[in-house]
């Protein structure tokens, strides 16, 4: 958080208000056991004035995640829609993090979340590149987590919830404290799943390769939803087929993909550089159509962006 979003208002259950005035108690629920459904969405700025990316499909996620937990957003889903439009031009914002969430709030403290509000925030971020200035030209470097993603019957991955996120939390300390920018988790039968916040893509002999979203624990992104469909626009196959972890080992390209990360080339992974320790240029193509569309160099064919004003 920087000074500038310490300004901005949050829209908090139909109402703005201002930054600070946005608190909870410490005996909400949520605040001790994660029930919280959340989403990520970038608002980027175009030649036309800010756009939002995938807005309705990020707030239809938002909506399946609460109802996997028996939970109603407590707002039609125009309104969320049109909401989260209104933060942007109410904060005047050109590009944009816009962060929806809604938590369980303050009533029992039993594990039990149903009696609990379920209160929905929009906050916006003024926020860079996830992964550092230079990631999207010169990459990350990676490492393989010592950590499982969820199997299957444990934690929903299809539901994006707080909770979800203290899995997310281990596999992103062990990289850092090991001296890498991100860790790739496998799923629990030793394949290849993603990353803490990011999917995973391999590039190998002209063909790309990712993880099916049935059985290896993925949240299946927008921004891998899209990176399979530019490719398909592109020429290039992509395969989702659970992968082993060496496939890491002996990719020409690796890149992850989210929203927040955008489209990232891995660099080296598990100290072994990829390819040339370049962004390869399988990656790179797939990258530049992406923000194409985003600058508005190429039609918007799939309908991915919504204007604000
Ligand atoms: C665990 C995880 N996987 C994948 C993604 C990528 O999803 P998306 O492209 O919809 O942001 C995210 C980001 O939200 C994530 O947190």
């Amino acid at each position: 958080m920087n000074q500038n979003d310490e300004k901005s208002k949050i829209w908090y259950n139909g109402k703005f208000i201002d930054w600070w005035d946005a608190k909870i108690h410490v005996m909400c629920h949520v605040v001790h056991y994660g029930s919280s459904f959340f989403e990520g969405i970038r608002c980027y700025k175009t030649p036309k004035g800010p756009a939002i990316l995938r807005l309705e499909d990020h707030i239809k996620r938002l909506f399946d995640s609460a109802r996997i937990y028996y939970s109603d957003i407590p707002f039609p889903r125009e309104t969320v829609v049109e909401a989260c439009k209104e933060i942007i031009r109410i904060n005047k914002m050109e590009s944009a993090y816009i962060r929806p969430f809604a938590v369980r709030g303050y009533n029992t403290l039993g594990v039990d979340p149903m009696k609990c509000p379920l209160d929905l925030y929009i906050a916006v971020l003024d926020w860079g590149r996830y992964l550092g200035e230079e990631a999207l030209e010169q990459g990350v470097d990676v490492c393989v987590s010592s950590w499982n993603r969820f199997s299957p019957n444990t934690m929903p991955s299809l539901a994006k919830t707080g909770g979800n996120y203290i899995n997310s939390q281990l596999i992103k300390i062990e990289a850092m404290k090991r001296g890498f920018s991100e860790g790739i988790a496998l799923d629990v039968n030793g394949f290849i799943s993603e990353g803490s916040g990011e999917n995973v893509f391999i590039v190998r002999d002209g063909k790309l390769f990712t993880p099916p979203p049935y059985g290896s624990s993925i949240l299946p992104g927008l921004t891998r939803d899209m990176v399979i469909k530019i490719c398909d626009t592109l020429g290039f196959e992509v395969v989702e087929t659970p992968l082993q972890r060496e496939l890491l080992y002996i990719a020409d390209e690796i890149f992850l993909a989210g929203t927040a990360a955008e489209i990232t080339p891995v660099r080296s992974i598990d100290s072994l550089v990829v390819g040339k320790g370049l962004r390869g240029p399988i990656t790179e193509k797939v990258q530049k159509y992406f923000f194409d569309i985003i600058d508005l160099k190429v039609k918007d064919k799939f309908g991915w962006l919504t204007f604000v004003k």
